[in-house]
């Protein structure tokens, strides 16, 4: 059987095996050779020596340009005597060396002799463009290592992007040089809301952390090695409280804050409501810019996200900056005053080159500009969305119950996550506007490495097959059939996953753990895991 996630477009299995060992030759055509050298160093660390590299495409593994095939699929023929790797492009050779790995198993043998491939043919390339994991630095900063790590993962699935969602309320994370309190000021929180929705209990131990823009750039160089691109979020104009802690001026009301700690996605019911941007003033458009500016310079990709969601109204009803425009502008109402909010952010970005992503509230207000692209996230059908699509936008789907991989395993189960399908969610028309899919990791209750990857995998494998994987090739029985011979892999590299036993769990168990989840403790499915690890771990 052939063992890959996600599983390729076409794989024929056939006869005998090709042997990896320190006399195979290794080619590569000029626009390949950087797949070629990410292949050696893989035999580097499995074997401990590197292949010889040639120039003729007789060697035993080659790498071979071919323009008619996807900008990130790939061939891969491995015959007894050979292997050939055709690509477009060095993102798909890079993911045909992903492929070779899963294939020889490297990843679980230390100090090989030699490696071997099953041979076989593949055809493969994906079926959506956007491949995406978002993780949440703002509520937790997490750093260099465990991002990079989480890149590695990524790319051994094929995944091609991260949204980073680099600041909220409770943080500011990355470095502008213009206007240094947003990280002197709100890189640090006091304490931090620690159990659950529902239970206001603080920790009250300073949490801080961002990223200086060296560091930034060093992330994104490294991810580019990886085939992805980096989505920057800067949320506004709610969300935006750790923004309005350093800088009061940026409010309506110019309120003083300390960046907050406790965590709601809906700040009015927590007491918070003052916390969003006043759209009535220039000089907050300044500032936006000029973040932008900096934030733009760092990210070479082509979209930047502005979050865009939960907006609570309330100050922008009483403000009479705000007022002022929506009166100026003969906008409806406040809600429009968020799509002029949007609609000038968007041109911005538009100018230097960028396109403008926002969650599916930025769809309340009417006239938005063309270039802006909507990310579903609710829960709750929303009819705006499918109204985009069909009139020829674009959208990232990252629909709640399917992709929401902070939410327990007993409410958005693996099962769920593997079968999605746009159509189980009402979404049949447009269908060539969704530019991907995207698994985010929201990080309210998640404040450790371990914590995070229990979060993700096996998630982000069947995210990983979902977004790359034809609709007709998948299957959740196979697809289980491959994880559990791949979970020696992650155990291999000492990461933690939600046992097997636990990812689809059903009847009470579901409820009551969905309920302590929300009310009293977001970290009880998360404490049975491991107490089921320590277990095994200790059964002799
Ligand atoms: C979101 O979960 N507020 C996008
Ligand atoms: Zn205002």
């Amino acid at each position: 059987m052939i063992n890959l996630i996600p599983k390729p477009k076409f794989v024929e299995e056939k006869f005998g095996e090709f042997v990896i060992n320190g006399e195979t030759t290794l080619y590569a055509d000029d626009n390949l050779t950087f797949a070629r050298d990410s292949l050696n160093a893989f035999v580097e660390e499995t074997c401990g020596y590197k292949l010889p590299v040639v120039v003729s495409k007789q060697a035993g593994i080659a790498f071979v340009y071919d323009r008619h095939i996807h900008k990130e699929g790939y061939t891969l023929s491995a015959d007894v005597d050979n292997v050939v790797i055709k690509a477009s492009s060095e993102a798909g050779a890079f993911y045909a060396v992903q492929s070779l790995r899963q294939l020889t198993r490297g990843d679980l043998i230390e100090n090989a002799e030699f490696l071997t491939l099953h041979a076989v043919y593949i055809e493969d390339e994906p079926r959506y463009n956007v491949r995406s994991i978002m993780l949440d630095e703002a509520r937790h900063f997490f750093g260099m290592d465990v991002v990079k790590n989480l890149l590695d993962m990524m790319a051994y699935h094929k995944l091609n992007t991260l949204h980073w969602h680099l600041t909220d309320n409770e943080g500011w994370r990355i470095e502008i040089k213009k206007y240094p309190l947003l990280t002197e000021v709100g890189a640090i929180r006091k304490g931090t809301q620690t159990m659950a929705w529902g239970n206001q209990c603080i920790d009250w131990t300073l949490h801080e952390g961002y990223y200086t823009q060296q560091e930034i750039k060093e992330i994104v160089q490294y991810a580019e090695r990886l085939n992805i691109t980096i989505i920057p979020e800067i949320d506004m104009p709610a969300h935006f409280g750790a923004a309005i802690a350093a800088y009061p001026w940026l409010s309506c009301r110019d309120v003083e804050m300390d960046v907050p700690i406790i965590h709601g996605g809906t700040p009015e019911k927590n007491g918070i409501g003052h916390v969003i941007a006043c759209t009535g003033k220039e000089s907050t458009f300044r500032f936006i810019y000029d973040v932008l500016d900096e934030v733009c310079a760092l990210f070479p990709g082509p979209y930047v996200h502005i979050g865009g969601d939960e907006a609570p109204k309330g100050e922008w009803k009483k403000c009479p900056h705000c007022q002022k425009v929506i009166e100026e502008m003969g906008l409806k109402d406040e809600e429009n005053l968020q799509g002029y909010f949007n609609n000038k952010i968007a041109v911005y970005l538009k100018r230097k080159g960028k396109r403008m992503i926002g969650w599916n509230e930025i769809l309340t207000s009417k006239k938005l500009d063309n270039s802006i692209i909507a990310e579903y996230w609710t829960h709750k059908r929303d009819m705006k969305v499918e109204n985009y699509l069909l009139s020829g936008h674009d959208v990232i789907l990252a629909k709640h119950q399917a992709f929401y991989l902070d939410m327990t395993y007993a409410q958005n189960n693996l099962k769920t996550t593997y079968e999605f399908e746009p159509e189980k969610y009402n979404i049949t028309a447009g269908l060539k506007g969704i530019l991907g899919l995207e698994g985010a990791v929201w990080t309210e209750w998640i404040s450790t490495e371990e914590r995070l990857n229990f979060q993700l995998y096996p998630r982000l494998q069947a995210v990983s097959e979902v977004a790359w994987t034809p609709k007709e090739n998948r299957n959740y029985k196979d697809f289980m059939e491959r994880l559990k011979k791949y979970l020696p892999i992650l155990d291999r590299y000492d990461v933690v996953y939600c046992p097997l036993s636990m990812v689809n769990q059903g009847g009470l168990k579901k409820l009551s753990t969905i309920n302590e989840f929300n009310k009293r403790n977001a970290h009880a499915e998360y404490n049975r895991a491991m107490s089921i690890r320590k277990r095994k771990k200790y059964r002799v």
